[in-house]
């Protein structure tokens, strides 16, 4: 079980660049399993969760070959459409394969996903989403098999606009007859590049990025290569921890529109923020204003999974701030760990009142899911002495070797294998 060993107090300068989207990466890899070719991603992140979907997919009969940051994966010799709960329940994308299978194969049967313990995680919009094109769903012994032998084009509703669902749903239709519209669909950057990756292996589908989505089936796939996005989490993520520590980093290869909501709050508040085209760049005296009202909401809006990572920073801001988590039930689980190093918070529902303190001090604190990991490694940076984050696991999932990152910066941070 490694841990993070940091030391706070250090400033953060230099430059990075931003690896690929998690969250681009693990639905455009369920995608793969739709055409019979070979099919090369690049800036492969390796991050865990996008191992277990590469084992999903080795299991399900693909091939896959790493090579110098790329990725190849040749769908040809796909046999299966059953993913077992072992691994369906390591992540939460397992239920995007749902959507591909059923593209592929008309049929699947996928056990319940897992992810990270931030609420109930139901899927019951992906699942009403099927049935109102005509799958056959049947949910039991914590399987869920569809039938797709009737699925017909026609219009979803999504009644709110998730993204797994309307991922979900883009897979399923791009190769069913007629026109299908997805109506109140999500409209986050990594909705937009799962449709570029589509269309790249020659779907025709149009408008994500505007919440309505028309997909025109057609009758087959092919190979193709792609780079998806950069990840716009990891730079909010350094972003926030430069804000937090104080110093200038410059993030390269992220496109800075992606961060609209996050920039609008620190800038000038938390920090000096230039960006321009693919480069953000955070200046900042290490001694933030509070950020006020904070309320996550889907994209555009604050992201929900930056909402640990601003927690952290508005611990130390100058005055008090509101932090209202509205996208999922269960996303504090980070404060009481936040609190042990002498943060001020009261949470009521889903709100985090929070004023902020001179110093935090270092402790021994647990991760217990991903974004909120990555929050006690921020407050660890700027918090007086030493901090031990526990179950560094979970922040493994979506980063690449964040403590080489912030290292690479400046800061005094170390992995512990136990
Ligand atoms: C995706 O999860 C991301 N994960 C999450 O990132 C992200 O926080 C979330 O979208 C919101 O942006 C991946 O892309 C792999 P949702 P997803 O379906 O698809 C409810 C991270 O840290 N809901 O948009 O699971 C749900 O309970 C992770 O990188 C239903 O009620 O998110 C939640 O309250 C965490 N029924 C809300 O919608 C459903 O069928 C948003 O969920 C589906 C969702």
């Amino acid at each position: 079980m490694s841990k993070f060993l940091i030391h706070g107090g250090n400033k953060l300068f230099g430059e990075l660049n931003i690896t690929a989207a998690k969250n681009s990466y693990l639905p455009i890899l369920a995608a793969c399993v739709l055409c019979e070719d070979e099919i090369i991603l690049h800036n492969y992140p390796n991050y865990t969760d996008a191992q277990s979907m590469c084992e999903i997919l080795l299991t399900l009969g693909a091939s896959i070959k790493q090579s110098a940051g790329d990725i190849s994966v040749d769908a040809a010799s796909l046999f299966s459409w059953r993913i077992e709960s072992d691994l369906a329940c390591q992540v939460r994308s397992s239920i995007f394969m749902l959507g591909a299978l059923l593209g592929r194969f008309k049929k699947a049967r996928v056990a319940y996903p897992g992810g990270c313990e931030i609420g109930a995680r139901p899927i019951d919009i992906h699942l009403s989403g099927f049935k109102k094109l005509g799958v056959k769903v049947e949910e039991r012994h914590g399987y869920i098999f569809c039938n797709a032998e009737k699925m017909h084009s026609g219009t979803v509703l999504l009644e709110f606009p998730s993204v797994g669902a309307t991922e979900s749903l883009m897979m399923a239709s791009v190769l069913l007859p007629g026109e299908t519209r997805l109506l109140n669909a999500a409209k986050e950057p990594e909705i937009v590049d799962l449709q570029n990756f589509l269309v790249k292996m020659g779907a025709k589908i149009r408008g994500a990025g505007s919440g309505e989505i028309v997909i025109e089936g057609v009758k087959k796939l092919h190979g193709c290569e792609f780079t998806p996005i950069a990840d716009r989490i990891i730079a909010g993520t350094y972003m926030i921890a430069t804000a937090m520590c104080g110093g200038e980093v410059l993030l390269k290869g992220v496109n800075a529109e992606h961060l609209r909501a996050l920039i609008d709050k620190l800038d000038k508040t938390a920090c000096v923020i230039s960006a321009k085209n693919d480069k953000i760049k955070v200046t900042s005296d290490g001694k933030p204003n509070a950020l006020g009202k904070i309320e996550t909401s889907v994209y555009p809006g604050f992201p929900t999974d930056l909402q640990a990572q601003i927690l952290a920073l508005s611990s130390i801001s100058k005055g008090s701030s509101m932090i209202v988590e509205n996208v999922f039930e269960c996303r504090f689980k980070h404060v009481p760990e936040l609190i042990k190093m002498g943060a001020d918070i009261y949470i009521k529902d889903r709100v985090a009142f929070v004023r902020g303190v001179e110093k935090l001090y270092g402790a021994s604190v647990s991760g217990m899911e991903l974004r909120g990991t990555a929050s006690l490694i921020l407050a660890g940076l700027v918090a007086e002495g030493y901090t031990t984050v526990l179950n560094a696991k979970h922040v493994d999932r979506g980063y690449k070797n964040i403590e080489k990152d912030l290292a690479s910066l400046g800061a005094d941070i170390k992995r512990i294998d136990d």
